[in-house]
C-alpha cells in the first residue's frame, strides 16, 4: 500500500548514483496505476521544515519500467538539490501524481530523423525518450546530443546507452537507428564545441549528411534559457516550426527546469 499525504504520494528510493561531485541520480519505486508520457516531467521533493519542497524534475526512465528514475545536479546551498542529494536506499521523496511537459513525441510532427539536443542533465528526458519503442516506430533515426564541460559528464548518458545495447529487446529496436553524440567544452574529447556551434558550423552536415531542416528533422531542446534561446533562434532561422502538444511541429522547448 503506497502512502499519500495531502495529495503527495510518498515514494521509497532504490537506489542512489553520485556520477560526479555535482552530478547524481536515483531511482525509486513506480507508484502503482501511474500513466505518463515518456520525456514528461512530474513535481518531486522533500518535507523541508515542515512544508513540501517540490521541483520540476524528468523522468529518466521510459513510461514502460516498473521504475522511476531521476538525474539531478548538486547544487551546494540549493534548497532542495543539498537535502535532496543526501537521499539513501529506503528514504522516501514526494511525488505530485501529474506528468505534464512538452518534450514528447506527440508535440513533434512525423519526420525521419529525430535530433534530442541537451547540455548538463538537460539530458534527462531524453533517456527516457530514446528507450521508448514508439520513438523509433515514428522516426528512422535518433541522435542524441548532449554538451557538457568535462568527459566525467557524459558518463550518466554512456551508462544508458551502454543499457539499451544489453537489452535484448531494445538493443534489437535501435539496431542502425539510435546514435549518441557527446561534446565536451572544457576538455578534450572526441567531439569539441557547444551543440549550437555544432548547428552553426558545416561540421554538422559533414558528421550527420545534411543541415537540421523542416523537411526531414524533428528536434527536442533541454537546457538553460540561454541555451533554449540560442537554439530557438537557430531553428526558426532554419525554417522549422515550434510544436507544442495542441499544435505539433518540427521541435520542441520545455522551460519549467530553468529558473
Ligand atoms: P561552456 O563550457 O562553453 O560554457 P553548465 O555546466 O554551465 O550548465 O553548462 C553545460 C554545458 O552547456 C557546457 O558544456 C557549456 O559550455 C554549455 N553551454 C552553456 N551555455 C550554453 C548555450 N547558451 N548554448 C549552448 N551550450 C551552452
Amino acid at each position: 500500500m503506497q502512502k499519500e499525504i495531502n495529495g503527495l504520494q510518498l515514494l521509497e528510493v532504490l537506489n542512489v548514483h553520485h556520477w560526479t561531485s555535482s552530478t547524481f541520480s536515483f531511482s525509486c519505486l513506480r507508484p502503482d496505476n501511474f500513466r505518463f508520457r515518456s520525456g514528461e516531467f512530474v513535481m518531486i521533493g522533500l518535507n523541508i521544515d515542515e512544508k513540501p519542497l517540490l521541483r520540476a524534475y524528468s523522468i529518466a526512465s521510459p513510461n514502460w519500467h516498473k521504475e522511476f528514475e531521476f538525474y539531478s545536479i548538486k547544487v551546494e546551498d540549493g534548497p532542495l538539490t543539498s537535502k535532496l542529494q543526501k537521499l539513501k536506499a529506503g528514504d522516501n521523496i514526494m511525488l505530485r501524481k501529474k506528468p505534464v511537459g512538452t518534450l514528447v513525441n506527440d508535440a513533434l510532427l512525423t519526420g525521419k530523423r529525430l535530433f534530442l539536443f541537451s547540455t548538463g542533465t538537460g539530458i534527462a528526458p531524453f533517456t527516457s525518450i530514446i528507450r521508448d519503442p514508439e520513438t523509433y516506430e515514428k522516426f528512422s533515426e535518433v541522435i542524441l546530443f548532449q554538451t557538457c564541460r568535462f568527459n566525467n559528464e557524459l558518463e550518466f548518458g554512456k551508462h544508458t546507452i551502454d543499457g539499451i545495447l544489453k537489452d535484448e529487446l531494445l538493443s534489437e529496436i535501435v539496431e542502425n537507428k539510435l546514435r549518441f553524440f557527446p561534446t565536451t567544452t572544457r576538455e578534450p574529447s572526441q567531439y569539441v564545441g557547444r551543440v549550437t556551434d555544432w548547428l552553426k558550423s558545416k561540421r554538422f552536415k559533414e558528421e550527420f549528411g545534411s543541415d537540421l531542416n523542416p523537411l526531414e528533422d524533428r528536434a527536442m531542446i533541454c537546457g538553460s534559457m540561454a541555451m533554449l534561446n540560442e537554439f530557438k533562434e537557430i531553428c526558426l532561422d532554419k525554417g522549422l516550426t515550434e510544436g507544442s502538444n495542441s499544435a505539433p511541429g518540427h521541435f520542441v522547448i520545455e522551460k519549467a527546469f530553468v529558473d
